[in-house]
């Protein structure tokens, strides 16, 4: 059972400076909306029960946003406001299932997912990286489904442009079907000629709890940092199996400042 979702939030935001230099930027609306309440409405409706945000010191606005019960209390006395009142309940409902951990050091997705350790309660929980957002059809959903059916591991994946490889993990396929395959290797930010497929890991990953074992015996990789996607690498060396959901949304790139504008106008054209 997948009931518990990791998210890591304590990235630094430099793409999309100047607005993080105050702002987080899952906070930062799309279409009228933070970027990161998408990304807790999907795992709302594939069953997910608790979230565990990793922030850091300088990502506190995070923790505002969903623990500010003084001030919207106040602001409900005085106005009488039904729209606040609506928005305090959702509040309300997300705060009863966030936790928070912190890396105060950008060390990489890997040592994020590391710290989540000692809360994570079953064999298998969920990951979702706030700058990939998929709308029209619930990615977490399609991968709990495919994890049940395998009892495996999950990543969702989708065919990029080949001349991109360079910008994301990358999968080695095995025994392919028509909306997912065995992952036999994976690769991070390959070079064009080395990548082995052009199907790239987009933010969402069922992992296991073994990960965190692989996680504490990896080495730095590139740019310094830990890389989720090298502790799957070595899992699946080990015969762990890893299955690839070729998702059916629409992927939102949300990691730089032209992504965000586009995904603004895509979703407020609604349905496409
Ligand atoms: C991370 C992962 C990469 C994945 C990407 C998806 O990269 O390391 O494997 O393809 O997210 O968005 P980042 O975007 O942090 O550079």
């Amino acid at each position: 059972m997948i009931k518990q979702a990791i998210i890591p939030l304590a990235g630094l935001g430099t793409r999309m400076l100047p607005l993080t230099s105050v702002m987080p930027k899952e906070l930062i609306p799309i279409n009228g909306k933070p970027n990161l309440e998408y990304i807790l409405e999907e795992c709302l409706s594939a069953g997910i029960k608790e979230f565990i945000f990793i922030i850091s010191e300088d990502k506190s606005a995070i923790k505002k946003y969903f623990f500010n019960d003084k001030f919207y209390k106040k602001i409900i006395k005085k106005k009488k406001d039904k729209r606040i009142k609506k928005e305090f309940a959702k509040i309300k409902k997300y705060q009863k299932m966030i936790k928070f951990v912190y890396q105060n050091k950008p060390k990489g997705t890997g040592d994020a997912v590391l710290k989540c350790k000692k809360l994570i309660k079953n064999k298998f929980f969920l990951m979702l990286l706030a700058d990939d957002l998929i709308i029209n059809n619930n990615c977490s959903k399609e991968m709990i489904s495919l994890h049940k059916k395998t009892k495996s591991s999950v990543i969702a994946t989708k065919k990029v442009n080949k001349t991109e490889v360079s910008r994301w993990g990358i999968l080695s396929i095995k025994n392919k079907r028509k909306n997912y395959f065995q992952i036999s290797d994976v690769i991070e930010k390959p070079k064009v000629k080395n990548a082995p497929s052009n199907f790239a890991i987009i933010g969402r990953y069922i992992l296991p709890s073994k990960i965190f074992g692989e996680i504490k015996n990896l080495k730095p990789g590139s740019g310094g940092e830990i890389h989720i996607t090298d502790a799957i690498k070595n899992l699946i060396k080990k015969n762990y199996k890893f299955y690839g959901n070729i998702f059916k949304g629409k992927y939102l790139d949300c990691g730089t400042i032209n992504g965000y504008i586009n995904s603004g106008k895509i979703i407020s054209r609604g349905k496409k």
